[in-house]
């Protein structure tokens, strides 16, 4: 049986320790999350960062914008926090609309406020392995992999999925830790071609039991990042049941890379704070 890889443990032990240097500093770091339009999905996530905020003692407002907003009023929005010196980090929430230029919007940013690494400065620093401000569901992978004492030089990742939020951040970082990584793309022929042969499959896709226990080798290490809902409930990009006979190490659907992302959300915010 696979052990589980326990991120709801990990995530309350970095968020007691942000509590605790945010305590000691004297501070109250403010994240302003931004919204457009009313994505009931991103209105749920944020007010879980929010609630989750408050413990660790960071203050997080809530900016709503209409879903109509053009990609320029959006980014004059930006700048005026990014000017604002009581603004410590600033996360936009994705997806933004279809006719809202999503990486404009990142790149307008202030590189010291960008709580989810997505500017390209921060994105740059990550491929010279020297980024203070690393893609929060990404760096959560890996600390939750250091956690279990699971070694990641000479190893050999699969990843599926690319995206800026996970996949690709992902994929540098196991680069920047001496890891062979494959990255399997919506063009890659056979993906499980390449997932039998890794030590670490990474799913990050959001296709409902993507991959099953047949897809990997015995004894790899499973990190289940994408999730689907429908009426049954949430899904993952795995098969969790099917994974767990043949996995050495596996995330949980619940509880895994989720709690995770929230935790290194926050703890960006503190070194944007710190950053000041
Ligand atoms: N939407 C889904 N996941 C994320 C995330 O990690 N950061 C942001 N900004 N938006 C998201």
């Amino acid at each position: 049986m696979a052990i589980i890889l326990d991120g709801t443990k990990l995530s309350n032990k970095i968020n007691k320790k942000t509590k605790n240097e945010i305590e000691s500093l004297g501070i109250s770091p403010n994240l302003v999350a931004v919204q457009v339009g009313e994505n009931p999905e991103s209105s749920l996530y944020i007010s879980h960062k929010s609630k989750k905020s408050v413990e660790v003692g960071i203050v997080l407002s809530h900016l709503k914008f209409d879903e109509a907003i053009d990609t320029k009023t959006l980014i004059k929005e930006i700048n005026k926090l990014n000017k604002d010196s009581s603004v410590d980090g600033i996360m936009i929430q994705l997806p933004l609309p279809n006719h809202i230029d999503t990486k404009l919007i990142c790149q307008s940013i202030s590189p010291q406020k960008d709580v989810d690494g997505f500017h390209p400065l921060n994105k740059g620093l990550l491929d010279i392995n020297k980024a203070d401000l690393i893609p929060p569901t990404a760096q959560g992978v890996i600390e939750l992999l250091n956690e279990y004492n699971i070694p990641l030089a000479g190893k050999t990742v699969a990843i599926i999925g690319l995206g800026e939020i996970a996949g690709k951040p992902l994929a540098k970082i196991f680069v920047n830790n001496d890891a062979t990584v494959l990255m399997c793309n919506k063009k890659t022929i056979n993906i499980f071609k390449f997932t039998k042969e890794a030590d670490i499959v990474v799913v990050a896709v959001g296709h409902k039991y993507l991959l099953d226990e047949t897809q990997i080798k015995k004894g790899s290490i499973v990190i289940n990042i994408g999730i689907t809902k429908d009426e049954e409930g949430i899904h993952g990009d795995v098969v969790f049941e099917s994974m767990l006979k043949k996995a050495s190490y596996i995330t949980p659907i619940i509880g895994g890379t989720g709690p995770m992302t929230v935790s290194l959300l926050l703890r960006n915010t503190l070194i944007c704070r710190k950053l000041k």
